[in-house]
């Protein structure tokens, strides 16, 4: 993420999906937008198109939520957003404990969810991303057991 990006979230989503959203806009200088929903709850899929239209984005949104029902809609949600060149993170918390998920299937870029929703352990919790991608990101932790050799570069000596 850098200054200027945008990450478009559902208007639906759990505050553990838009906070974290909140604190890296502000980390980086980047910023929220927010797809609105109807009457019945259901995302205005119109108005992402926009929202796509305007600027690459990174959208996030919460697969299963059965009040709103628009599960089915997903599949179509994350191609709108490939074809805008945009990436997907998918919040699953909700799907996994119903349904069999194909992160493939559904071309998800990232799918995230947690252990506790599925009858297991708080505190853990599963991120799935796309080999490629997560090849060109940097550690997110450093320390033992992540590596198979270390080496220290000669500018360092
Ligand atoms: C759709 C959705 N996303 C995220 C969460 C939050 O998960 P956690 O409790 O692991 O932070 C929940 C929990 O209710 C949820 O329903």
């Amino acid at each position: 993420m850098k200054a200027g990006d945008e990450i478009v979230i559902g208007a639906m989503e759990h505050h553990s999906n838009i906070v974290p959203w909140q604190l890296l806009c502000e980390e980086k200088g980047a910023r929220l937008r927010v797809i609105p929903i109807n009457d019945r709850g259901e995302l205005l899929l119109e108005e992402y198109r926009k929202l796509l239209d305007r600027a690459r984005a990174w959208w996030r949104w919460a697969r299963f939520q059965t009040p709103w029902g628009a599960s089915a809609r997903v599949r179509e949600i994350i191609e709108m957003a490939h074809e805008a060149g945009a990436l997907t993170l998918i919040d699953g918390a909700q799907a996994v404990p119903h349904m069999k998920v194909d992160v493939q299937a559904l071309d998800a870029d990232f799918y995230a969810f947690s252990g506790h929703k599925l009858y297991g352990p708080t505190g853990i919790g599963m991120l799935y991303g796309k080999k490629k991608l997560l090849d060109a990101m940097p550690p997110y932790q450093g320390g033992g057991d992540m590596i198979r050799t270390v080496h220290v570069r000669e500018d360092h000596l």
